[in-house]
């Protein structure tokens, strides 16, 4: 399905970020290019500073770019009124974090609730897609629990679901096993396979090789530019521990 005649999903053509700080600039993104279709898994690894979280940042929609064109989905974002930019973001991206990011004072079902609060579905259908979401990432039985009621693992299995309750077209996670031993980064690993496996597009940061085999392609970073990308030819596959429903 990722094939040359997959759709493109994002586009990304002479991307530059630049940080100005006291006199210094700084330049994050230095002519970026990048073009990636439906349902591919895409690693994007490199040293730190390197440019990964900006890059993730600037396709996740929550940054813009000093200059050069990124179109998502076909559109170009930077004809994008900010209130357009962050209904695409809630519509079209599903973001996973390093820290989680999940609220602590809400249960895992009202934190996979959150996105939808500013959909205008009535309160059970949120209820429900919401279930469904814990369901597909393997946590129904902890819907209830709050997250320092929960593991790491499990923590990072509810924001997930959350980033896929809007059923984005594509998932974007920034160091998502950073913050986990290596077995519950396997199992991390072992749910992004399913899901990439039933059609999801996947661009993950990480600078953990291990991890990055899961991926089929792998983009490096230095120094802002992106500076090899290609086919992974060394990947690992997971049996799931959780499977999504089809579809
Ligand atoms: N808000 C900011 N203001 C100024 N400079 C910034 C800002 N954010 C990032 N930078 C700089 O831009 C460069 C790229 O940072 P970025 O966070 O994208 O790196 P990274 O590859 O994600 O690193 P890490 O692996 O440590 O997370 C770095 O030199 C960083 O210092
Ligand atoms: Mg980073």
């Amino acid at each position: 399905m990722d094939g040359p005649e997959a759709r493109i999903v994002i586009q990304l053509e002479d991307i530059h970020r630049e940080y100005r700080v006291g006199v210094e600039r700084i330049h994050a993104l230095d002519s970026a290019n990048l073009i990636v279709r439906e349902n591919e898994y895409v690693a994007v690894m490199g040293q730190s500073g390197s440019g990964k979280s900006t890059l993730m940042n600037v396709l996740g929609c929550l940054d813009r770019p000093t200059s050069g064109r990124y179109l998502l989905g076909g559109d170009d974002t930077g004809r994008m009124s900010e209130g357009r930019l962050a209904q695409a973001r809630n519509e079209r991206i599903g973001f996973v974090f390093q820290s989680f990011e999940l609220l602590g004072r809400l249960s895992a079902l009202k934190n996979v609730e959150m996105p939808l609060v500013y959909s205008r579905l009535p309160w059970r259908q949120r209820r429900r897609r919401a279930l469904a979401a814990l369901e597909r990432v393997g946590l129904a039985d902890r819907v209830a629990h709050r997250p320092t009621q929960l593991s790491g693992g499990q923590k990072q299995r509810v924001a997930i679901a959350r980033a896929l309750i809007c059923d984005p077209s594509i998932l974007l996670a920034d160091e998502p096993t950073g913050n986990l031993d290596s077995r519950t980064s396997r199992e991390i690993m072992a749910l992004f396979e399913s899901l990439h496996r039933h059609g999801q597009t996947v661009i993950m940061v990480t600078h953990d090789e291990e991890v990055a085999r899961h991926a089929l392609r792998i983009v490096h970073m230095r120094d802002g530019r992106i500076f090899s990308d290609e086919a992974n030819a060394r990947r690992i596959v997971h049996e799931s521990s959780a499977a999504p429903e089809a579809g």
